[in-house]
């Protein structure tokens, strides 16, 4: 019923991907592949609901209203499963900003925040902008296959001075959909050891089939009271901008906490967009997702085909969920820096380093599958040039 393949001109729509690639690659002249928000134009369903608040006319104070917290509450229930009210539910301008919050309201200073490594970026930052301490449990490589690292995972967790866990689930950069064993074993193991997990959930809407996305919070009462979900609606229907996140904390004197925070940062009001669109993709979404879904399965499997089939430099790695290829490239060139030049200088693309994600990332990069096919296409001949 949609059409994925529409190609957008994204140039001068102060595009933080097209803008400001030069910050990262040096130029602005790469046909851009890297940070997570797709080529895809937004469903008319959520430009009209933007449409019909701008034909208002006016924009004054604007409240949330519980037309909003039932969309959302309804989203989690039929899509994931996961039983949450309204008095669960509260609004977060990102995810990032959310992550942020829950360091400074639940650890102090000096305490060690566990991570999955590699992982997304801002992990790092806001954990050490913060004054707390990283602590890495690395994802092991097996077989073509992440996984956790428990006994890892049990020794750090032990550390009284670990006081939370940021989850990464589905997991970004290495594709992985959690199954509930593991879930449950690394719950377990932070409940057994007084570590507060804070689940980033954002990007659980893209899961391919075979794949179930289970939300953390919805395998135990134990895991729903040690545990604070991060999500939002921005990367499945390509909203990033619109400033839409929200946060799911079932403790009502956490929960209290994180409101007082907002209210005091004057964030508690709504932006008069956000709400609208959130709650028009909630109802209306559906159909939508389950078909865009359908579109990046497809582009994964093109991609894993012609670079399995044209360059034996690269790995592939297929990913069960997110919009997000993890590509091995180490047999490529002996340095991540050498890796970066020649995607760069001979094949004209910028995706985002492997070392962005942590030390074990290095010689990887992450390629965003979230485009038209043509686009795709285009990418992967000029993939090709990678070996002249
Ligand atoms: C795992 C993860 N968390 C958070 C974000 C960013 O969320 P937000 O833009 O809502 O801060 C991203 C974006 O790529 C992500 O991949």
């Amino acid at each position: 019923m949609y059409d994925f393949n529409e190609l957008v001109d994204r140039h001068h729509s102060s595009s933080v991907k097209y803008e400001e690639m030069d910050l990262k690659f040096g130029t602005n002249q790469l046909m851009p592949f890297w940070i997570a928000d797709m080529e895809i134009k937004s469903p008319d369903f959520l430009i009209d609901a933007l449409q019909k608040r701008l034909n208002h006319g006016i924009f004054g104070y604007s409240k949330r209203m519980p037309g909003y917290y039932d969309a959302v509450s309804q989203w989690l229930r039929s899509r994931h499963g996961l039983a949450a009210q309204p008095e669960n539910i509260e609004y977060a301008p990102g995810v990032v900003f959310a992550l942020n919050m829950m360091i400074r309201l639940f650890t102090s200073p000096g305490d060690k925040i566990m991570i999955q490594t590699p992982v997304y970026y801002p992990f790092f930052g806001i954990i050490q902008g913060n004054g707390r301490v990283i602590s890495e449990n690395p994802l092991i490589l097996e077989d073509g296959k992440y996984r956790m690292d428990f006994a890892d995972l049990r020794e750090k967790a032990r550390d009284e001075q670990c006081k939370m866990l940021i989850l990464c689930s589905p997991h970004n950069p290495v594709g992985r959909v959690w199954t509930e064993e593991e879930l449950r074993e690394l719950g377990e193991i932070c409940i057994a050891n007084h570590v507060l997990v804070v689940s980033d959930e954002i990007h659980f809407d893209m899961v391919f089939k075979g794949h179930k996305h289970i939300p953390f919070a919805s395998i135990s009462e134990a895991f729903r009271k040690n545990s604070i979900t991060c999500t939002a609606p921005s990367k499945t229907f390509n909203i990033a901008g619109l400033h839409s996140a929200y946060t799911i904390i079932y403790n009502a004197e956490r929960m209290e906490k994180y409101k007082a925070e907002l209210s005091l940062l004057d964030l508690n009001r709504s932006n008069a967009f956000s709400q609208e669109v959130t709650q028009a993709v909630y109802e209306k979404g559906h159909q939508w997702v389950d078909e865009l879904v359908e579109h990046i399965e497809g582009n994964m499997k093109y991609a894993y085909d012609f670079i399995t089939k044209n360059i034996e430099e690269i790995t592939p790695y297929k990913m069960e969920g997110t919009y997000l290829m993890w590509l091995d490239c180490r047999k490529l060139a002996p340095s991540a820096e050498e890796i970066d030049q020649r995607f760069i200088e001979k094949a004209g693309l910028a995706l985002d380093s492997g070392y962005w994600f942590g030390d074990s990332g290095k010689g990887f990069m992450r390629l965003n599958l979230a485009c038209p096919r043509s686009m795709l296409e285009t990418a992967m001949h000029k993939l090709l040039k990678l070996k002249i």
